[in-house]
């Protein structure tokens, strides 16, 4: 399973990538309007930080501005995925792309059939929003499971990018139906490493250690 991370934070992108964890990166206009930078740029220094997928969204709501601005986009870097609403102009703009060789990723999906037609269009990744569905009362994971059943039904090209993660938990899932990838916040990433028997255990072994040597000096 590939992970990426759900950010366009430049700190939180390092220190991830420091820590060899991270496949890829995925963005939208929230997250880049959070950063407050001219977001080509900051697409620009993410793609140097990161060799993997970058993600970068575009705005245009029509067939033909998105496939312009997906044209722009993918000029930014080689890494560049361009992400695509799950619209009836996004699908046909998809259809555009994926014969031009660019790399396309559906975002905003929430249901089965959206998974299908972002498939048949020949979208090389795509997003259901996992945890947006569970705000909505949606069963969630039951949801991602008849996604992913639908993916390898047909043996599909596209990989299922597991995003809007909210929790650890929605990682496990996603790893026990054998998503594709998970598009993992910073704070949940954090979150992964931690177990609090891991630190209590190392803290304990440290103590006894200590005394071992405090033992051996007093011998
Ligand atoms: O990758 C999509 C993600 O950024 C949306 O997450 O938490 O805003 O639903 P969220």
């Amino acid at each position: 399973m590939e992970f990426f991370i759900d950010t366009a934070n430049l700190d939180q992108i390092k220190e991830m990538q420091e820590l060899g964890i991270i496949d890829g990166v995925t963005t939208n206009p929230t997250l880049l309007a959070k950063e407050g930078a001219e977001p080509n740029e900051q697409l620009k220094k993410i793609c140097e930080i990161v060799k993997g997928p970058v993600s970068a969204e575009v705005i245009g709501l029509t067939t033909e501005v998105m496939v312009k601005e997906a044209r722009e986009l993918s000029k930014i870097a080689s890494n560049i995925v361009v992400k695509i609403p799950m619209t009836k102009d996004g699908i046909k703009a998809v259809k555009i792309l994926d014969k031009e060789g660019i790399k396309t990723n559906v975002t905003l999906v929430f249901s089965q059939n959206q998974v299908l037609i972002a498939a048949k269009a020949g979208a090389t990744y795509i997003s259901p929003f996992i945890g947006r569905l569970m705000d909505n009362s949606q069963n969630e994971i039951d949801t991602l499971w008849e996604m992913m059943e639908i993916i390898n039904a047909y043996d599909f090209k596209s990989k299922l990018l597991v995003a809007s993660i909210r929790n650890a938990r929605h990682v496990v899932e996603a790893a026990k139906m054998g998503a594709h990838v998970a598009t993992i916040p910073f704070a949940v990433l954090e979150k992964m490493f931690k177990h609090p028997n891991t630190d209590k255990g190392l803290e304990a072994f440290l103590k006894d250690w200590e005394k071992l040597q405090n033992q051996l000096k007093n011998k």
